[in-house]
């Protein structure tokens, strides 16, 4: 995949290093690359919108407003780039995006971002290896954003060390090395993919419910796999600590089984592939009292009523979607698996048995089986991410057939 054709957004902020920018944005230009720059007000006193935007053939936007009154929407242009781009990113605007402190339209492009973001550092020597830098950069990687190492030279400042912004030419290739390894095929493309996922919690009164040690990371995993193969996916999690930021990744988080059931139906009529991976609560409790319930009699009895079974639904209004589900299951795994294949009307399913050590839902492992109504086949225990692809891959061989 080349650069051609792609969007790029250019976050400037206020760095000598600015200047070198007008060269990276020719070389993505000439590329076929479609480019947007946005500045920091401090920006504007190392570069001009005028050299700037002459180069990128777009305005340059640096406030939520133009002079002409319209508002330049930063939500907007963080849903348009495929990829953004912080360079020259100073400490103050690194510390700005690490702790979310959104001044400025730059700020607040980027935390609308649902792209993959570049940030190359620029500053003098003492403050790039200052520990709250070091911090800064470590938090930056940790929510996933690519660093581009400052270079050693010499600095604005005289003295000679790391700090130096990466060369335009550097940024270039890393942009370029990213869109190439994002080679991905687009096998899902134009195919609408719903996941159910994590655990549902049954409300018993205001501060307590059933619940599940389910992460949703299986879930998470799939969905993450699905968008990259091109396909746009319908998450309903359940409550968990997973989080997910992807342009084609629908996040819907409710709570119960029942918001799950009805949010399911929202979209079903319009989805190619339904794969159920939540850990839904069986069970609710009858009655959710208003008030906490107190402690009074040696023994508590709660009555317990069947919540929907959200994915043999499912298989019952099926008409064209291909419908996967997951059975955990501790004894005669396989003859339990094909069952609920039948029971609920389901393409295939995948089998993980908590015997099997590393499977299960608290692992960020997985071992599986995989049934359809001909077919069976085992697989190694990989990691979550890597048990996604098995089951897409295998979910695609069947579309084909
Ligand atoms: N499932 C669902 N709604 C429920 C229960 C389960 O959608 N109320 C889905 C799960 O997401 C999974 C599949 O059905 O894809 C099987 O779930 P599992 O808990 O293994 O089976 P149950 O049908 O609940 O049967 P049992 O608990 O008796 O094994």
């Amino acid at each position: 995949m080349s650069i051609s054709g792609k969007k790029i957004l250019i976050a400037i902020s206020g760095g000598i290093a600015a200047y070198k920018i007008h060269f990276l944005i020719r070389d993505f230009v000439k590329k076929g690359a479609e480019v947007q720059v946005i500045m920091t007000p401090d920006a504007e006193q190392f570069v001009t919108k005028l050299s700037i935007s002459t180069l990128s053939k777009k305005p340059v936007y640096t406030d939520f407003y133009s002079d002409n009154g319209t508002w330049n929407s930063h939500v907007e242009l963080a849903l348009w780039a495929d990829v953004m781009i912080v360079a020259p990113c100073t400490a103050n605007t690194l510390s700005k995006m690490v702790h979310g402190m959104c001044d400025n339209l730059v700020i607040a492009t980027y935390m609308s971002a649902k792209c993959p973001v570049f940030i190359a550092p620029a500053m003098d020597l003492d403050m790039y290896m200052h520990p709250s830098t070091r911090k800064n950069l470590e938090m930056a990687e940790s929510f996933g954003h690519v660093v581009i190492p400052a270079e050693s030279g010499e600095l604005a400042s005289g003295l000679i060390g790391q700090g130096r912004m990466a060369e335009p030419e550097t940024i270039s290739n890393t942009i370029d090395h990213f869109f190439n390894s994002h080679q991905e095929a687009q096998t899902l493309q134009g195919k609408v993919v719903l996941i159910t996922a994590g655990p549902t919690y049954e409300a018993l009164d205001p501060v307590r419910f059933i619940g599940n040690h389910s992460s949703g990371k299986m879930g998470f995993s799939l969905a993450e796999e699905a968008s990259k193969r091109g396909a746009k996916v319908i998450l309903i999690s359940g409550p968990t600590a997973q989080t997910i930021n992807d342009k084609n990744v629908e996040l819907h988080k409710i709570t119960s089984a029942k918001e799950m059931l009805a949010k399911v139906f929202e979209f079903y009529d319009t989805i190619d592939i339904g794969i159920a991976s939540a850990a839904v609560a069986d069970y609710a409790p009858k009655e959710v009292a208003k008030e906490k319930i107190k402690k009074n009699d040696e023994n508590l009895t709660l009555e317990l009523v069947k919540n929907p079974d959200i994915l043999k639904t499912m298989g019952e209004k099926k008409t064209h979607q291909f419908l996967v589900g997951f059975a955990l299951e501790t004894q005669n795994e396989e003859d339990n698996a094909k069952g609920k294949l039948e029971k609920k009307n389901l393409d295939m399913i995948v089998l993980n048995s908590l015997r099997d050590e590393g499977a299960g839902f608290k692992n960020d492992t997985n071992k599986i089986k995989i049934f359809t109504r001909t077919e069976k086949k085992e697989f190694d225990l990989k990691s979550k991410d890597e048990v996604a692809k098995d089951i897409l891959n295998f979910v695609e061989a069947q579309l084909l057939k």
